[in-house]
């Protein structure tokens, strides 16, 4: 099968050219001038030629930070591999990274084989896995090891959730100094979860029982304090850590000091610490509900802070923390906060809200290729496989239009979820085409693949230390 991409402007984390891009069998074979003999040779014998005059052509984009299908909270996401891979493909994304999360008693190896068949000729997009890691057991650690081997390369670990999924000082620490020896990323949820159960419970004592008190509950200082510790713990056992999901200016201000101690300490956000706020919490009728995520919103102040820190590079990755509830899910914690499913849904709009960016002077166009797609790979040992436009390099492109808004709404969506915490939003420019691994998948804005496409993604170690 081959296909040229022909006369639009090829974006990388590096240079935007005019150029043309030739596909041969699923992988970029040529990036080369437009109209040159080689390419009007390629486009003569091609089973498909592209039209990208007037628009971008990107490396797909790499969410490695959702919750497909998953189950807890006292609820699972009805959103599933099957629809949110569909979402994925539309937004531009030809490549997730969810969390593999073990069932009570059951291993990371175990875990990580339920999602294999889970996932099996499900996914419209190709996927990977990390894996949820709580405590640190003679096991957990030997399991470490191994799943490294297997391409799941990268594992979660939570200083919230005490009672579930919370790990606390000195496994922390164990299972760090075990990734010194097998190289894997430990990320982190870096939230004291032991003092903002303290403060929940007086909360719900006060009577204080409405959305808005899980951000009042959840203060920046808290997440700052987990940061802290973290890279203090990193830098005992000397490995890079992986902040997941970083929400405010006092846990930025964290991982920029550590960076300038010297540490490879990086950190992702989400759309939504960028272009949501607080205030969406305490919205009535418990709609505030529907915005319940952990870290929580912020105070818009905030925003500002996270724009500066990933355009000068503090902050590397923006995922999408992707897990959303419906509003009957939500109702769980109509009198109780603490019993609201938390996480939102964005993985069919991340990397089109993220070019407002661009539009908006707050990153150039490299650095919006750079955290959607480029730097997501380096993180977790998918490149130049992954993130790029290169001879070589899987053909996951998208052909984005940054002459044709629209506008999001939840009658429209693919998201599997009643609907869209960023209605009415208008974005400014629009993903036309993507190719995964050279094959069509979204061809003028509508879904073209099948449930299946996707392939698993096993990934090496991260390739993004100083
Ligand atoms: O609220 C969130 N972030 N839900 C998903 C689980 C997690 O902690 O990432
Ligand atoms: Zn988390
Ligand atoms: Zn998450």
């Amino acid at each position: 099968m081959r296909i040229a991409v022909r006369g639009g402007t090829v974006v990388t984390s590096v240079q935007a050219v005019l150029a043309d891009v030739l596909i041969e069998d699923g992988r970029v074979v040529a990036v080369v001038e437009p109209g040159s003999d080689l390419s009007d040779g390629f486009a003569r014998k091609c089973d498909e030629v592209i039209d990208a005059i007037g628009k971008y052509v990107i490396p797909g984009g790499i969410d490695v930070h959702t919750h497909l299908g998953s189950i807890g909270q006292g609820s699972y996401v009805l959103d599933s591999f099957a629809t949110g891979t569909v979402a994925a493909a539309l937004g531009g994304t030809t490549t997730v990274v969810d969390f593999a999360s073990p069932s009570d008693g059951q291993g990371m190896l175990a875990g990580v084989d339920a999602y294999h068949e889970k996932t099996a000729g499900q996914c419209a997009v190709d996927y990977g896995f990390h894996v949820f890691c709580v405590g640190a057991s003679a096991n957990t650690l030997a399991e470490m090891d191994r799943l490294v081997d297997e391409g799941v390369s990268s594992f979660k670990m939570f200083m919230a959730y005490p009672g579930s999924l919370f790990s606390d000082d000195g496994e922390i620490l164990q299972v760090m100094q075990r990734s010194a020896e097998n190289g894997a990323l430990v990320m982190m949820h870096a939230e004291n979860g032991i003092a903002i159960d303290v403060l929940r419970a007086q909360a719900v004592d006060r009577g204080e029982t409405s959305p808005i008190h899980h951000a009042l509950t959840r203060p920046p200082v808290l997440e700052a304090e987990a940061v802290h510790r973290a890279a203090v713990f990193a830098r005992l056992a000397n490995v890079p850590l992986y902040i997941v999901h970083l929400s405010s200016a006092a846990a930025l201000d964290q991982v920029k000091e550590a960076r300038h101690r010297g540490q490879n300490v990086f950190a992702e956000t989400c759309p939504q610490y960028l272009f949501l706020d607080q205030e969406l919490l305490g919205l009535p009728d418990f709609e505030g509900a529907r915005y319940v995520c952990s870290p929580p919103l912020r105070p818009v102040e905030h925003q500002q802070s996270i724009w500066g820190g990933l355009a000068h590079g503090h902050l590397q990755v923006v995922a999408t923390d992707h897990c959303p509830f419906c509003t009957w899910q939500r109702e769980l914690g109509r009198d109780d906060f603490r019993l609201i499913p938390n996480g939102l849904g964005g993985i069919e709009h991340r990397v089109e809200l993220m070019y407002t960016g661009v539009v908006g002077g707050h990153i150039s166009l490299t650095r919006w290729v750079d955290i959607v797609s480029t730097n997501p790979a380096r993180m977790f040992g998918m490149f130049p496989r992954k993130g790029t436009i290169a001879p070589g390099s899987h053909a996951d492109l998208v052909v984005f239009d940054p002459n044709r808004s629209h506008v999001i709404s939840a009658s429209e969506q693919a998201m599997n979820v009643d609907y869209s915490v960023y209605e009415g939003r208008e974005l400014p420019g629009t993903v036309d085409t993507v190719l995964l691994r050279g094959n069509v998948v979204v061809r003028d804005h509508r879904f073209v693949g099948r449930a299946g496409m996707g392939e698993f993604v096993p990934r090496g170690l991260c390739q993004y230390l100083f």
